[in-house]
């Protein structure tokens, strides 16, 4: 991927550069992601432009693949063959696995230098930390649960917005009867996970998700409400289309944003998709709380682990990388054209939409309520080992025709025990 700095972060650029920074260390960084639809490049694009403004050389390493398994996989065999890049994408207990491998860089001086502990979140900076040490550094807040729908077509179908699942269902059967898609999926066991969640948050409450799909408890693994969660969840396979499989999320975005369906189960980098395409919320798209998830958000946070490398200027780079993914100027350009909203506290919102207004308000809300809860389907809740095998498990009845709900529990519970 090329990228170039476009038009929309020139002022960035131009005030980075202005805020004295010395260049006579330049070094080169090379950053591990993969953000490569339409919206996530230009974010990521807002990042290259932060680190050259630093005077630094931008060297990109993209691995295409919506949740990154395909970018965890080829960073693995790189840090394998002792060659890691000094900046990755790694996120939540997956911070921690490498930590323990004893490969990332300590970037305490950093973190002391700009206050991040009482800018961040604990509940986020726990997270950055290996032994109390910080090992990342987090660009943003995603909101899980949301669900994104297309007015227009919910017009033609006479349809509302549901807010819980029986709604949910008759405004499926509305748009389905009116010939529009009702749910636009991308068949990717990452992007059914996306779903499972939502459906079992709305079905089964903040507090049935914990248990579930945080501390991995095998009662409430196979049980009544995870049963209802299991059906819900495939009835809504009913109403996606049969070219679903394989398919990318931003192309089933892209699905609603054609108004060829009506409805997406799927994070708020869909909203960076929309807005790519310069589409307004409010008015050319809606964006709500997955059904029954008004009072809880599952929260994805980005952030970028630091290796360890070996020559000074290029730490020096990856330093003020870091540094600088933390200050508010990279803040609010970064996540304005990502979906998500700051991860940085107190950041002043008046540049954001009502789709992350209301995310920010629901982040600080369901905090303190007890309703917020890190995201199993983009690795925040439990070891990596353990995600990819209940993640499949869902797949596998996902696409199954055969399997019952009692079958997919004793799968779950057996998948919960992968370590
Ligand atoms: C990441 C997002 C990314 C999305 C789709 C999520 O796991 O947190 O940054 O846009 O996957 O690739």
């Amino acid at each position: 991927m090329k990228l170039n700095t476009p038009t929309f972060l020139r002022p960035l650029v131009g005030a980075l550069a202005l805020a004295g920074c010395a260049f006579a260390h330049a070094g080169e960084v090379e950053v591990l992601h993969y953000w490569t639809s339409g919206g996530e490049a230009k974010a990521a694009a807002a990042l290259k432009a932060t680190l050259q403004a630093k005077g630094h050389t931008w060297k990109d390493f993209a691995v295409a693949g919506g949740g990154g398994d395909s970018a965890m996989t080829v960073l693995k065999s790189r840090v394998v063959s002792g060659n890691a890049p000094a900046a990755a994408q790694i996120k939540g207990p997956s911070i921690q696995e490498w930590g323990k491998e004893g490969v990332l860089a300590d970037l305490d001086d950093v973190a002391k230098a700009n206050s991040w502990d009482t800018l961040l979140p604990k509940v986020v900076s726990d997270v950055m930390k290996v032994k109390g040490h910080y090992a990342a550094v987090p660009v943003n807040v995603h909101r899980v649960n949301w669900l994104w729908a297309n007015p227009e077509a919910l017009k033609k179908a006479n349809a509302k917005l549901p807010t819980n699942w029986d709604e949910f269902f008759v405004t499926a059967e509305a748009l389905k009867k009116a010939g529009i898609t009702p749910v636009a999926h991308g068949g990717q066991n990452w992007q059914d996970f996306t779903t499972f969640e939502s459906v079992a948050l709305g079905v089964g409450g903040a507090d049935f998700y914990k248990k579930a799909l945080v501390q991995l408890d095998a009662a409430s693994l196979k049980s009544a409400t995870m049963e209802k969660v299991l059906t819900t969840f495939k009835r809504i396979k009913g109403y996606t289309d049969k070219n679903a499989p394989g398919r990318d999320w931003n192309l089933a975005t892209a699905m609603v944003i054609r108004g060829e369906a009506g409805m997406q189960l799927m994070g708020d980098w869909a909203k960076g998709e929309f807005i790519a395409a310069g589409k307004k919320p409010g008015v050319d798209f809606l964006c709500a709380a997955a059904p029954g998830t008004a009072n809880a958000f599952t929260f994805n946070v980005d952030s970028f682990a630091m290796f360890k490398i070996k020559n000074e200027a290029n730490q020096k780079a990856q330093k003020d990388l870091a540094a600088a993914i933390m200050a508010p100027e990279f803040q609010e350009v970064f996540n304005l054209n990502k979906g998500s909203i700051p991860v940085r506290l107190n950041m002043d919102m008046g540049k954001f939409d009502d789709c992350a207004k209301l995310s920010s308000k629901d982040f600080v809300a369901t905090a303190q309520g007890g309703g917020l809860v890190p995201s199993i389907a983009h690795g925040m809740a439990v070891p990596s080992a353990a995600e990819g095998a209940i993640k499949d498990a869902v797949s596998n009845f996902w696409n199954s025709d055969k399997m019952t709900a009692a079958e997919a529990m004793d799968k779950l519970v057996a998948a919960a025990r992968t370590k």
